[in-house]
């Protein structure tokens, strides 16, 4: 190892511009560069990802496999592609290698100077220099990564725990330049760094965690089912950023925008008491929810998110028409503008925080039943939900509930904001990495139909001896529209059964239908089956419709899009039936 890293921060000062050039011509780099033996020995013995590939592939590919380091979306599973093959590898190379004599000392002053692509972008991580001017432009996350121009990568990282890995590291060691003179470093490990994730509230142990840092979970499927109203604690968890502390004393929330009116500031006791409390029930679903499936047709970019990134809760707050009104909205000024924009109080190290938008007529619908929520379930707002206040905007995807609601704005322009302009739209199966335009598609709002199988479980064994089966699972639509059925199928969708629907909690009163196009909330369905004689295995599929006869694509294939949202196929699960002993005896 001593001899690898040896030879590699060789190569790194003689090769070091060479190699530069030739990433950027797109050529092959030979594997054996620092004409070792053990170096291509190395490079053979890790999988696919040998130092050579890794070179080579800084193309379009190379970009590909980065995809999940994008700053703000909380992408990470695209590791997961290069990830098993490099756990090795980045067990034994965690550490940038060229031995410290060997290059340049600079002091922090010059590392400041180099702040743009003009310059030249360096930054600093644990005491080295990399120039990473050429990285720039192949950022999955764009020109977010020049907001660490000149200074240290430590805070941004912090931030994505997705960096973190020796897979970033290594790529991250091709452009190391330099180490920081011995002063500089000391001044920089005596800025306390702090972990921004360090106040984030404590979770239920049984929650599926995607990623901790932001933290990102969803419940166990089979226990999603068992309620119609999701407990809090088990209630899907999607955030981008930290938590943020959020004193509710000093609380504001600030309204502006509104042409005629004038900016409202409100207490969170004002919006408790100046506004009718409202109480709906509304399913939030992540526009991820089910990419996992997507990932099973070709890899796509983001969380990887089983069935469950899906939850339904009561919401109380005061209505946001009712907010608008207060701050000067009168009717004729949806003729001016169009649309609602939220800012959340969790930003990034640079200030940004998370934001959306949502078109101004759902705002103000009187059907539209957007609240400004302070409850959950009959509480307060739970921490990871958006204590104190959130917007909920029942029917619209998730990306657009935005928690921790610091600021309200009436536009003519969509939210700014990365979640609104760069992500949570759809594209064709056809639009890959290299060819996708963010522009030209719409922000996604309302969701199409969606249902899935909670129980049983995939891979799971039904005893022939019990002659049925009992599946159970939800469906939802977005928009308001209401389900109307869900079909199940045993066999693979050649023949189906009607699932009887659940729009409260078992055993209480069925909620009385929701008015059209207010169905916000989702149902649960179960169907008791005849296990089919003979059959050795089942393949169980759900598909719901709504009221409007919409219904679920039978296949993911042809719904594949590049960064894994809208993914709501039929759902299918493969059960084996145990035969019982006496019978296989008999066979
Ligand atoms: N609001 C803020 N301020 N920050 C966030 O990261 N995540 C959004 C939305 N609102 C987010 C946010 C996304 S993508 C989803 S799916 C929902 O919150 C998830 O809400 P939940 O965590 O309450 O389930």
């Amino acid at each position: 190892m001593l001899l690898l890293r040896h030879c590699r921060g060789l190569t790194r000062v003689d090769l070091f511009k060479t190699q530069r050039v030739q990433l950027l011509q797109g050529a092959a780099l030979p594997v054996a560069v620092c004409a070792g033996s053990l170096c291509a020995r190395w490079g053979s013995s890790h999988g696919g990802h040998k130092s050579g590939q890794y070179q080579r592939s800084h193309g379009p590919n190379w970009r590909h496999a980065l995809a999940g380091l994008l700053a703000g979306t909380g992408a990470v599973l695209a590791y997961g592609l290069h990830h098993s093959q490099t756990e090795q590898a980045a067990t034994t190379i965690v550490q940038p290698i060229a031995p410290a004599s060997s290059l340049p000392i600079y002091t922090q002053d010059e590392v400041t100077k180099h702040r743009s692509v003009e310059e030249g972008v360096w930054v600093t991580y644990k005491g080295s220099v990399y120039d990473i001017t050429e990285f720039v432009s192949m950022h999955p996350g764009g020109d977010k990564i020049l907001l660490a121009a000149g200074g240290a990568l430590e805070p941004f990282w912090a931030l994505y725990a997705v960096h973190s890995q020796g897979h970033v590291l290594e790529i991250l060691s091709e452009y190391k330049v330099g180490e920081l003179s011995a002063e500089d470093r000391r001044k920089q490990q005596s800025v306390k760094s702090t972990d921004p994730y360090s106040t984030d509230p404590e979770r239920h142990p049984a929650l599926r965690i995607n990623s901790l840092k932001p933290f990102n979970a969803e419940p166990p499927p089979e226990i999603l089912s068992d309620n119609y109203i999701t407990p809090s604690a088990i209630f899907f968890k999607r955030n981008h950023l930290p938590v943020p502390q959020v004193d509710p004393k000093s609380y504001r929330l600030q309204v502006e925008g509104v042409s005629g009116g004038a900016p409202l500031s409100l207490s969170l006791e004002e919006l408790k008491t100046r506004f009718p409390k409202h109480t709906v029930t509304a399913t939030l679903q992540c526009a991820g929810n089910r990419r996992s499936e997507m990932n099973k047709v070709k890899q796509v970019k983001g969380l990887n998110w089983g069935i469950a990134a899906i939850s339904n809760a009561t919401w109380s707050g005061a209505r946001l028409k009712d907010v608008l009104l207060a701050a000067g909205y009168r009717p004729e000024v949806a003729q001016q503008t169009s649309h609602v924009q939220f800012e959340g109080l969790d930003s990034d190290v640079t200030g940004t925080t998370y934001g959306a938008s949502i078109p101004l007529n759902k705002a103000v619908s009187e059907e539209g039943d957007v609240l400004l929520a302070y409850q959950m379930n009959g509480e307060d707002l739970p921490a990871d939900h958006g204590y104190p206040v959130r917007v909920v905007v029942p029917g619209t995807v998730g990306a657009r509930n935005v928690k921790w609601l610091g600021k309200i704005i009436v536009s003519d322009e969509e939210s700014s904001s990365h979640w609104q302009q760069n992500d949570y739209k759809g594209f064709s199966p056809a639009t890959d990495w290299d060819t996708v335009d963010f522009k030209s598609a719409p922000a996604i709002q309302e969701l199409p139909v969606q249902s899935a199988i909670t129980q049983p479980a995939e891979g799971a064994v039904v005893e022939r001896s019990a002659e049925e089966v009992t599946v159970k699972g939800y469906a939802w639509s977005g928009g308001g529209r209401e389900v109307v059925r869900v079909d199940v199928s045993l066999d693979g969708g050649r023949t189906w059964q009607v699932a009887q629907l659940q729009s409260s909690e078992k055993g209480q009163v069925p909620a009385p239908s929701p008015p059209p196009g207010r169905a916000w909330a989702w149902k649960l369905w179960e169907l008791t089956a005849p296990l089919p004689p003979a059959a050795q295995e089942l393949e169980i599929v759900c598909k719901a419709v709504d009221n409007s006869y919409n219904m679920q694509p039978d296949s993911v294939a042809p719904i594949w899009n590049l960064r894994g949202v809208l993914s709501n196929a039929w759902h299918r699960v493969k059960v084996t039936v145990k035969e019982d002993e006496e019978e296989q005896k008999l066979l």
